[in-house]
């Protein structure tokens, strides 16, 4: 059976303010695997579709205009339950609202800018890996820890 994906981004704010690492480290040593990653400046085009659900939302406008700003890091992860320990890892979408210990938590205030993206369902995750990374979606590969974190 695949091992469960997530596509988690570093916003622009978050590759402006250096956390890529911060953000990558975390995922990292909690266990998840990265099975890819790239720096992208997205067009306005693709950032519509990426967020399409949300065309409407009075917020939309102001979303779009920021995370055209600058590149972002888009990420793939791999592992156990990833999809939900991603989210828990992120902090609430509100950064007001996560937890300190959290990544919005430890490093954000402002919801319009929070950081960083995380999918919300398995299904959400394999639209936007395939969005952001196509059909090389991930890049296998067998870690030797692997048989020691699970
Ligand atoms: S909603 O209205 O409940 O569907 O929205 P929500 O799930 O809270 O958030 C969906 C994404 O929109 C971003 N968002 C905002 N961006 C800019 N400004 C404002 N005010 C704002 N409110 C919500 C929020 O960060 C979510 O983006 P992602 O990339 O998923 O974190």
């Amino acid at each position: 059976m695949a091992t469960e994906q997530t596509f988690i981004m570093v916003k622009p704010d978050g590759v402006q303010r250096g956390l890529v690492g911060e953000i990558v480290g975390r995922f990292e040593k909690r266990g998840y695997q990265l099975v890819n990653a790239k720096m992208v400046h997205a067009s306005q085009e693709h950032l519509e579709q990426h967020y399409a659900d949300l065309k409407g939302k009075p917020f939309f406008p102001g979303l779009i205009k920021y995370m055209a700003s600058g590149p972002v890091f888009a990420t793939v992860w791999q592992g156990k339950d990833v999809v939900k320990q991603g989210r828990a890892l992120l902090g609430a979408t509100n950064p007001l609202a996560s937890a300190p210990g959290t990544i919005r938590g430890d490093f954000a205030i402002d919801v319009g800018r929070n950081i960083c993206h995380g999918s919300d369902s398995v299904e959400s995750a394999k639209k936007e890996i395939s969005l952001w990374f196509g059909q090389d979606g991930s890049i296998p590969y067998k870690r030797a820890v692997d048989a020691w974190i699970y």
